[in-house]
C-alpha cells in the first residue's frame, strides 16, 4: 500500500488533534502515565465499552492497587472481581502479567516491544498502548476503531475489502504518528472511532476530516 500524501496525513494530524482538544473525553486513565494502571485499563477496554469499564477500573485499581498486590492474590478472586465485564481470560491473563512482572522484571514492566510482547497475552496492540500512554512513545496503536477511521479516510471501501492482513494498516498508523504526539494522537483517534467516526452513524456533516476522507460521505454500515 502506499503511503498516504504528506499534505493529506498532516491536516489529519492536525485536525485530530484540534477535535481532540474540543471533543475527547476526560477518563481516568489519561490522568495517569503509571505502566500498572495503563495496562489495567487497556485490559479492560479490549473487550468492553468505555462506560463499563469506568466503575470496574476504580473498583479494580481501589483493590489492588500495585503489581504486587495482583500478583499476591489469588487468581479465583481477580476473577470475581472481574466478572461482570464478561468471564473470560483476560483477568487471567492480566495475574500472569503480574506475576511475570514481580519475578522476572523486579515489579516493573518492560519498555520495549519485544519484551513486552513476550508477557502473557500481550500482542502488538496491548505493546503499543503502554508504549505510547506509559512511556510517551510515537509508537502506533491499532485497535478496531482506529482500523475503521483509517481504513474509512485514507483506503475508502474499495481499497479496504481489498485488503488483506493486519500488516499494511500498521503501516499506515504508525505513518501517521506525528512526532512527539504520539500519546495524544492515539488517543485522540480512539475518541474519534469511539464518539465520532462511529460504526453505525458517523458524524459525516461535522467532520474535520470530510474534505480528504476516501469514505465521505459513509453510507450506513
Ligand atoms: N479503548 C482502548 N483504549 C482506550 C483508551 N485509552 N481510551 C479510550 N478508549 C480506549
Amino acid at each position: 500500500m502506499r503511503p498516504p500524501d504528506r499534505r493529506i496525513a498532516v491536516r489529519f494530524q492536525r485536525r485530530l488533534l484540534t477535535w481532540y482538544r474540543r471533543h475527547g473525553r476526560d477518563l481516568p486513565w489519561r490522568r495517569t502515565r503509571e505502566p500498572y494502571r495503563v495496562l489495567v485499563s487497556e485490559i479492560m477496554l479490549q473487550q468492553t465499552q468505555v462506560d463499563r469499564v469506568l466503575p470496574k477500573y476504580r473498583q479494580f485499581l481501589h483493590r489492588y492497587p500495585t503489581f504486587k498486590a495482583l500478583a499476591a492474590a489469588p487468581v479465583g478472586d481477580v476473577r470475581r472481581l472481574w466478572y461482570p465485564l464478561g468471564y473470560n481470560a483476560r483477568p487471567v491473563r492480566l495475574h500472569a502479567i503480574a506475576r511475570e512482572t514481580i519475578a522476572r522484571y523486579g515489579g516493573r514492566l518492560p519498555d520495549s516491544a519485544e519484551t513486552l510482547r513476550q508477557l502473557p497475552g500481550v500482542g502488538r496492540y496491548t505493546a503499543g498502548a503502554i508504549l505510547a500512554f506509559a512511556h510517551g512513545r510515537d509508537v502506533a496503536v491499532l485497535d478496531t476503531n482506529v482500523r475503521r477511521v483509517l481504513g474509512r479516510v485514507f483506503l475508502g471501501p474499495r481499497r479496504m475489502r481489498r485488503l488483506r492482513g493486519e500488516k499494511s494498516l500498521w503501516d499506515l498508523a504508525q505513518t501517521l504518528v506525528p512526532r512527539g504526539r504520539g500519546y495524544d494522537f492515539n488517543q485522540a483517534l480512539m475518541d474519534f472511532g469511539a464518539t465520532w467516526c462511529t460504526p453505525r452513524r458517523p458524524r459525516c456533516g461535522r467532520c474535520p476530516m470530510r474534505s480528504f476522507c476516501a469514505t465521505y460521505p459513509a453510507p450506513p454500515a
